[in-house]
């Protein structure tokens, strides 16, 4: 993918807009999973080493175009502070005298973050005369934000047509990585797809199953495809109605060559808690009142030969419910034997979406992965085979 990037910008005592996701968990004021900030902290670090003044834009939460303290960015600045080990200015506002004096006050080397571009409805509407007035703050843009990348919003696309723009290191990283996941993967290409509804995910199987080799189905959506088959799931979560979708699906990878790989046995409770009684049947026998809440152990197998098999590995959503032990067993065991195909360097992994994150943390394996990405919605969309507008406005055309 050809891009430009941080090492083609003369960014030396220029005011530089840096765009970032900074739409981070709080708990009780405070940030509870600074992942999000650490991933900028290379592009800030940089920009501030070669003498530029670094502005950052972002948006926190959905307050609609109004401001509302608990949607203010401000509180993000103690966290933020921490992680880049110098302090950061704040402005009451992103555009405006209040903006524009705060920037005029920076030194070379300095940090500014503006208030959340959201307060403005132009944000969303990518309204022209926003774009303008956020870019009379900056002389460069530059993009770090790739799990915003999937708005066309005036902070992270408009401003990409009136300044010379760039992608930030973690935005680099992150289309680095992407590109050998599903751009121009070593093949054969496995996807794991799990999480509980087909209907939020059929657009991402549509697009699967013509680019990948082998698409393994798990978590709750595997029941509807299941019962698509004719197998009688009990009381296991199951969109009846999205039968003919998921045959769809099914014919669509037989004709392209990809092999579907559902669960042939599956962990059964009879209500949705941890450690609450379970026994293991094969799909053909799911008892009426019961609730298929992991895939089975045959099953694992299975999918961990096919990883095995498979030289690239791209996954979004757990096997089964990995928050209540012991319906976690089939998402870390995947998730292990792909960090150690990882590890011995026969498979590029690459993960993605807020619960395999969760999942992928939760099994201890997310340093040994070939690159997990913060984005949740982007990651989605990129998967779905969708243009991301923040990233197309950065390639060079
Ligand atoms: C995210 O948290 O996934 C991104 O920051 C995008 O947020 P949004 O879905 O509110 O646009």
């Amino acid at each position: 993918m050809n891009f430009r990037t941080l090492k083609d910008a003369d960014v030396a005592s220029k005011r530089v807009l840096v765009r970032v996701d900074l739409n981070v968990p709080m708990q009780d004021g405070k940030v509870s999973d600074t992942t999000r900030i650490d991933r900028i902290i290379p592009t800030i670090n940089k920009l501030r080493e070669r003498g530029a003044k670094v502005i950052l834009l972002a948006h926190f939460g959905r307050p609609k175009g109004e401001i509302q303290a608990e949607f203010s960015l401000e509180q993000i600045v103690p966290a933020l502070a921490h992680a880049v080990k110098h302090h950061v200015a704040f402005a009451k506002d992103c555009i405006g005298d209040a903006a524009a004096a705060a920037v005029n006050a920076m030194n070379d080397g300095d940090v500014l973050l503006l208030e959340n571009t959201r307060f403005h409805k132009g944000e969303e509407k990518n309204d022209a005369d926003f774009v303008k007035a956020l870019a009379a703050n900056g002389d460069i843009y530059v993009n770090d934000a790739f799990s915003a990348a999937h708005r066309a919003h005036a902070s992270t696309e408009g401003l990409a047509h009136i300044l010379p723009a760039y992608a930030g290191l973690t935005m680099e990283a992150e289309l680095t990585a992407l590109e050998k996941g599903l751009g121009q993967p070593v093949r054969p290409v496995i996807a794991i797809v799990g999480g509980a509804k087909v209907s939020t995910k059929i657009d991402l199987l549509s697009n699967l199953v013509e680019k990948v080799d082998a698409l393994v189905i798990g978590g709750g959506m595997a029941n509807t495809f299941l019962a698509a088959q004719g197998h009688d799931v009990g009381k296991s979560l199951c969109e009846h109605d999205l039968a003919d979708t998921a045959r769809a699906i099914m014919a669509k990878a037989e004709s392209a060559n990809c092999a579907i790989i559902l669960p042939v046995d599956a962990v059964v409770a009879w209500h949705f808690a941890a450690d609450a009684p379970h026994q293991t049947y094969g799909v053909d026998a799911i008892p009426h009142d019961g609730m298929m809440l992991d895939v089975g152990p045959l099953s694992v197998d299975r999918i961990n030969a096919a990883i095995s098999d498979a030289s690239t590995l791209v996954w979004n959503g757990p096997l089964g419910a990995f928050e209540l032990h012991p319906f976690d067993a089939a998402t870390v065991s995947a998730a292990k034997h792909a960090a150690e195909r990882t590890k011995q360097g026969k498979l590029v992994s690459v993960a993605g979406g807020g619960d395999t994150v969760a999942a992928l943390n939760h099994a201890k394996v997310s340093d040994d992965f070939s690159y997990i990405s913060t984005a949740g919605g982007a990651f989605l969309e990129w998967m779905e085979g969708k243009p991301l507008p923040g990233v197309d406005v950065l390639k060079n055309h």
